[in-house]
């Protein structure tokens, strides 16, 4: 079984222009996907699931679609302060938290200020303004600024990362046909396996995680090394 799973959440808009309602829809149902998958993960077994929500790049989006995912978080983040400790699982959002609203921002840290006191071993991270790229500058700034920097290692710098404490993804899934990493956990991914499959975000469901996980353990996994 994978450790932890990463998912870009694809396709949310296709999913709604081929039903003729508008993209913000998709991204709606794509939420509750994302509602199901993570339950599914923990009652899997999976410990860590980080989904892809928002990136640094989707603020070029139309603002009434930057709006509504935003609204979309914060209804399930707000879903999350109530229900959290019932559910057993830990809420991290990875990203510059510094680009999002007071309002979000608050929610968040409330939200992660739970999890603090849950004890349990499963984890949902969501990326939220988040970058790859970006997130590696940041942690080399946090390195350069940090006056007990240590001596630059892979591993001392990882701590600097937003994923500090997470383990590396064994698995990342990409649904909707792309086949592409788009600034999706770049330091982090090094060794991951990668699924691709044409289903849409909003279609994916507990066979679909079922698929992907069993053509992950077909896989033969040498970490650069040799049989
Ligand atoms: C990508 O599909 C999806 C997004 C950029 C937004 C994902 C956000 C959510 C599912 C809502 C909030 C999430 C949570 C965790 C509550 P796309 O719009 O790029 O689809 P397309 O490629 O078909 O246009």
């Amino acid at each position: 079984m994978p450790r932890h799973i990463a998912i870009v959440m694809d396709g949310n808009g296709r999913w709604a222009k081929k039903r003729g309602l508008p993209r913000t829809a998709g991204h709606a149902v794509g939420a509750e996907t994302f509602r199901k998958i993570a339950y599914a993960c923990r009652d899997m077994g999976i410990e860590y699931l980080t989904v892809y929500a928002f990136s640094t790049e989707n603020w070029k989006r139309s603002r009434d679609e930057v709006n509504t995912i935003m609204e979309l978080l914060k209804k399930y983040l707000n879903e999350l302060v109530d229900t959290l400790v019932e559910k057993g699982v830990h809420v991290k959002v990875l990203g510059d938290k510094s680009g999002l609203s007071p309002e979000l921002q608050e929610l968040i840290r409330k939200v992660e200020a739970i999890s603090d006191t849950i004890d349990s071993p499963y984890h949902a991270n969501i990326c939220i303004n988040y970058g790859g790229r970006d997130e590696i500058i940041k942690a080399a700034q946090k390195w350069a600024e940090d006056p007990e920097r240590p001596p630059l290692t892979e591993e001392s710098f990882s701590h600097y990362l937003y994923s500090d404490g997470i383990p590396d993804p064994d698995l990342v899934i990409r649904p909707s046909g792309e086949q592409r990493l788009s600034n999706f956990l770049l330091w982090q991914s090094a060794y991951s396996e990668f699924y691709f499959t044409d289903t849409l975000w909003p279609d994916f469901d507990e066979n679909t995680l079922r698929e992907a996980i069993k053509a992950y353990q077909r896989r033969d996994r040498r970490f650069g090394g040799a049989k």
